[in-house]
């Protein structure tokens, strides 16, 4: 069975982006998959320190609730608010803690940049309260780059504009159903 991580990136347990990732979820269990759910909220997970211990040993040393195995996965589907035209700062913690990752993939396995072939799928959502035309550039950039670290294409990024307060998204079924579709997609496309 093809497992897909759930990451839930914002504070609001039930906030817009909670609450389509959790449609996606249901979508994905339905197509089959395994969905593992993580509350970055929940987590003890410190900044990256910049000590670079990865580089001797190919793993972040810091013992908290990261470690090597945490992007074990498939799929990925991630789920962040927009805070200050990025991801909220607890999605921008677990992305620089994988660091590791990224000083294994290209300083000690040595891949040359941007020879790699994806093996992996990442589904994007997000939200923000305003409509401007920018809204989402800089997340995308983030998310782009961090999923790179991961040998992860970039398959589809769900943005909503307009949403702010908790629930508001519920006024939107269309989506919530674009949210469950892209789920079962994702899980289908993986099977595939
Ligand atoms: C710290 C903070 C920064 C925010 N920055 C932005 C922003 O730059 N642009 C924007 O449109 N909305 C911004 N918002 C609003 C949130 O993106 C919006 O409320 C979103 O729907 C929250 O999603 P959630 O319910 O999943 O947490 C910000 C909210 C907070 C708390």
């Amino acid at each position: 069975m093809k497992k897909i991580l759930a990451i839930y990136g914002s504070p609001r347990r039930k906030g817009n982006t909670a609450t389509l990732l959790d449609h996606a979820v249901q979508g994905a269990l339905e197509a089959g998959a395994e969905v593992e759910k993580i509350y970055l909220q929940d987590l003890e997970m410190s900044p990256c320190l910049e000590i670079y211990g990865c580089k001797e040993l190919g793993r972040c040393v810091i013992e908290d609730d990261f470690h090597d195995q945490f992007m074990a996965c498939q799929g990925l589907m991630l789920a962040s608010p927009i805070f200050f035209y990025t991801v909220s700062s607890h999605t921008k913690t677990l992305m620089d803690r994988c660091q590791s990752l990224w000083v294994k993939k290209y300083w000690i396995d040595k891949v040359p940049y941007g020879q790699w072939e994806p093996k992996r799928k990442g589904l994007f959502i997000s939200a923000g309260a305003t409509k401007g035309k920018k809204l989402f550039d800089g997340a995308l950039l983030t998310v782009k780059y961090f999923f790179d670290v991961l040998d992860m294409e970039l398959w589809r990024a769900l943005l909503y504009r307009g949403l702010d307060f908790e629930g508001d998204v519920l006024k939107h079924p269309e989506h919530l159903q674009e949210a469950y579709e892209a789920g079962k997609e994702l899980a289908l496309a993986l099977h595939g």
